[in-house]
Parts: C-alpha cells; sequence; structure tokens
C-alpha cells in the first residue's frame, strides 16, 4: 500500500473529500450554537425564514413517487440496462445501508438523464440539482428547500422589525444560519419518513462539482452532513459530480459513453439518422451521448455531416489553443508527448502522465483543461473526448512534419 502511494501521484482534481476542517468537522446540523441561529434574540418568537409549504410533514419527495423531475423527450431514450441497474441499486439502498454514494462521470455522459428517469419512478428521494446560481450557502439553501415543497417565508416584516432596533438585516442574516434551518426541516423530514416506511430515503445532490470550484466550505459541510446523516441512518447521501475520487465513500457508480450498438440505436431508432450517417457520427464523437445529441441536432437544423464535423472539431481545437498545446504554447511539448503515448497504448498512467507533465501541479493544470480526462478511482489518463482525440492527433501529424 504505502509503496502504491508512493508511486501515485496525488488526485488530480480538486479534492473532493478532504479531511475534515476545523469548521466542517464541527459541523452537526443540530448542533449548531443557537447564537448562529438567524435570531437567537428573538427566542420567545423565532423568526421564520422558511414556512412550511401546503405539504406538511411528509411532502411530495417523501411520497408517493414522481418528486423527481421526469426527463423530458423520453421517446428519444436509450435503454442503458447496465448504467440505469447500477443508479437503481444507489437510490434504492437497503434499509441498514450507512454509507453514502457517488455517480460519476465526464460532461455529457447521461448521468442526470439516468438519476432523473429512475429516480422519478421511485419514492423517498429528494432531487437538488445545483446549478450555476446555487452555488452560495443561501442560494443552495433555498434551492434545497424548494426541492421539499418548503418556501421561503417573505422577510419584509422581519427587515422591518430589525430596522426598529437599528440594525440592518445585513448585519445579522447569517447565510449559513438559513442553510441550518433547511437541515433541520429536512432532518425532521427524513425522520418521519423513516419511521413510516422503515428504510432511509435519499438524497440526491447533482452538480456537486459546482461546489468544489465555486464554495468549497459548503462543499465540506455537505460531506460531513453525508457522513453523520449515514451514521445514523438517518437518510443516504448520492453525490452526482463530473469529476473526483475519494476513499470515505460507499458505492462509486461510474457512467461513461455508450458502447457502439446504443449509439447506433440512439441515432437510428430514436433520431432517425440512417445507418450510414450514424456510423460517420459515432465515429466522430464516439459514444458521449451529449456530443450525439448535439451532432444529431445540428444536422436536423440544416447542417451537413462536414459542418458538424468542423464545429466539433473547431470547439476541440479552441480547447487546445487555451490549454497551450499550439506552437509556442506552455503544455506544447509535455502534451504532444503525452498524445503519442496514448496514441500507442490507448491510455498513459498517471505516473508518467505526470512525470512527463514536469510537476504535480503541472500536471493538475495539464488535467483540468479539457484535453485529458481521468476516470474515478483509475490510475489511467485517456483523451477528454473523440473530437479532442481527432484533433490533437492532426496537431500531432502536423508538428512532426
Ligand atoms: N439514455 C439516453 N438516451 C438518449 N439521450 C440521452 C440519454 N442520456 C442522456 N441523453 C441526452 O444526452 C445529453 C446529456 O445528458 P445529461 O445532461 O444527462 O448528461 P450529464 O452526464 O448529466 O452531463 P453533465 O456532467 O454536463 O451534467 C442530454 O441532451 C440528454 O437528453
Ligand atoms: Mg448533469
Amino acid at each position: 500500500m504505502a509503496a502504491r502511494a508512493a508511486r501515485i501521484p496525488p488526485c488530480p482534481f480538486p479534492r473532493f473529500y478532504p479531511p475534515c476542517t476545523s469548521f466542517a468537522s464541527s459541523f452537526h446540523i443540530h448542533q449548531f450554537p443557537a447564537s448562529h441561529l438567524p435570531c437567537s434574540r428573538f427566542q420567545a418568537s423565532p423568526l421564520k425564514y422558511f414556512r412550511q409549504g401546503t405539504h406538511r410533514g411528509l411532502s411530495t419527495w417523501g411520497s408517493p413517487t414522481g418528486a423527481v423531475p421526469d426527463v423530458e423527450r423520453k421517446a428519444t431514450l436509450v435503454e442503458r440496462q447496465g448504467a440505469t441497474r447500477a443508479i437503481e441499486s444507489i437510490l434504492k439502498p437497503q434499509s441498514d445501508y450507512a454509507r453514502y454514494n457517488m455517480i460519476v462521470g465526464n460532461h455529457g455522459t447521461g448521468k442526470t438523464t439516468l438519476v432523473c428517469h429512475v429516480g422519478h419512478q421511485l419514492d423517498g428521494i429528494l432531487y437538488v440539482n445545483i446549478s450555476p446560481n446555487s452555488v452560495s450557502d443561501k442560494t443552495f439553501a433555498e434551492e434545497f428547500a424548494k426541492a421539499f415543497h418548503w418556501t421561503p417565508a417573505t422577510r419584509f416584516w422581519h427587515d422591518m422589525l430589525l430596522s426598529y432596533w437599528g440594525i440592518s438585516a445585513g448585519e445579522v442574516a447569517d447565510d449559513r444560519a438559513i442553510l441550518v434551518e433547511v437541515f433541520k426541516e429536512f432532518d425532521n423530514q427524513a425522520k418521519v419518513f423513516k419511521k413510516n416506511k422503515g428504510r432511509s430515503p435519499v438524497l440526491v445532490l447533482d452538480n456537486i462539482n459546482r461546489l468544489a470550484e465555486a464554495n468549497p466550505k459548503l462543499l465540506n459541510i455537505l460531506q460531513d452532513m453525508a457522513k453523520d446523516a449515514a451514521d445514523d441512518g438517518l437518510f443516504i447521501t448520492v453525490f452526482v459530480t463530473s469529476r473526483s475520487a475519494s476513499s470515505r465513500l460507499g458505492k462509486v457508480v461510474e457512467i461513461g459513453d455508450m458502447n457502439h450498438d446504443e449509439a447506433i440505436d440512439f441515432l437510428c431508432n430514436k433520431r432517425a439518422i440512417s445507418e450510414s450517417v450514424a456510423e460517420d457520427i459515432y465515429s466522430l464523437v464516439g459514444g458521449r451521448v451529449g456530443l450525439l445529441v448535439t451532432a444529431v441536432n445540428e444536422l436536423d437544423s440544416g447542417q451537413d455531416f462536414a459542418g458538424v464535423r468542423e464545429l466539433l472539431l473547431g470547439d476541440a481545437r479552441r480547447v487546445l489553443r487555451k490549454g497551450g498545446m499550439e506552437q509556442g504554447g506552455q503544455f506544447r511539448e509535455a502534451g504532444i508527448q503525452i498524445a503519442n503515448h496514448i496514441f500507442q497504448h490507448g491510455r498513459i498512467s498517471w505516473y508518467d502522465f505526470y512525470r512527463i507533465s514536469g510537476s504535480t501541479s503541472q500536471g493538475d493544470q495539464l488535467l483540468s483543461l479539457n484535453i485529458f480526462t481521468t476516470a474515478p478511482r483509475s490510475e489511467w489518463v485517456f483523451f477528454d473526448t473523440k473530437p479532442m482525440e481527432i484533433t490533437v492527433r492532426a496537431l500531432v501529424e502536423n508538428a512532426s512534419d
């Protein structure tokens, strides 16, 4: 184990599950100091930042099915049996399951679609999508509250009262305290669900990678919450993310690209593309379903195949230019060497990737540029997408002319 740890460079991504930091490790939703609550000075009549929605106790997420938003354009969905079964297994945990889980895969591999498709048919699942607009403590809390139909109460009278006391709302409004209020209510609802159903509800947090970049403190809090809730058997958390790896987890389900048959099934049977064009599209984008959708949408809007190809390869060229792999760029030499290794062997080990990059920080930087990618719990690095592979191949051939 020690030898392995010495050989493998550190995880290239922002650490998704860092060791507990001082604040995060002390965070327990039921232990938050009263002084941090929104209006500890008005204990006799605590002010509500949120009021209960129309569904008291078990709100719609508790029963029956259908609380997770269903996928649009269901008729165009390709069945992915293996991935669907894997997702079912973590959305329907055994009653004594006491860990939290992660669904991971590159952008556009179909994670959200599968989670929503499966989750919509089950009960006891709360789905929260972390959009770019919901990464602050407050906006996340609001999104979370909305997901279980707990709507923000007007703060008008609250702010009026504060101004009566000569305090501006901003001075006391503690965004993290709003989060605590929401967690407390969720805790209560989870207890009711568990009592009635004899199993733990599941909290799905989609696009959690957005917090790693924009609000790592909140991510720490959520990880600790997930761990505590699992230990207490209260609820199971499932993080959905487009990157990262960890060791403090239960199951990690990886959603990869579609295989050839699934991709051709999607193109021919769900989107009415002819077989020969379907093969052309597959050789251009591989089985990344998000790119298959983009290609078909372009064709549907009147673009010919050559135009679609140029569009996708042009995008990849821009990524390469930005990532310093053009003539004179920061990663030109290392990038070409790594690419040649992948062309020869189909992949490159982390060890060789970091060795060629020159240092851990340079390797981290190169890996963050969307040229190369890695899989969770894997020691291998690949090209991020098929169009990227095609574009890099052209660059390498030009470089050797
Ligand atoms: N099984 C499927 N059949 C047909 N289309 C699919 C399937 N899964 C996903 N798609 C389509 O592929 C596109 C990308 O899917 P989705 O948004 O679920 O990917 P994702 O992995 O969640 O991406 P991101 O990491 O960017 O959030 C969407 O347009 C979606 O409708
Ligand atoms: Mg998604």
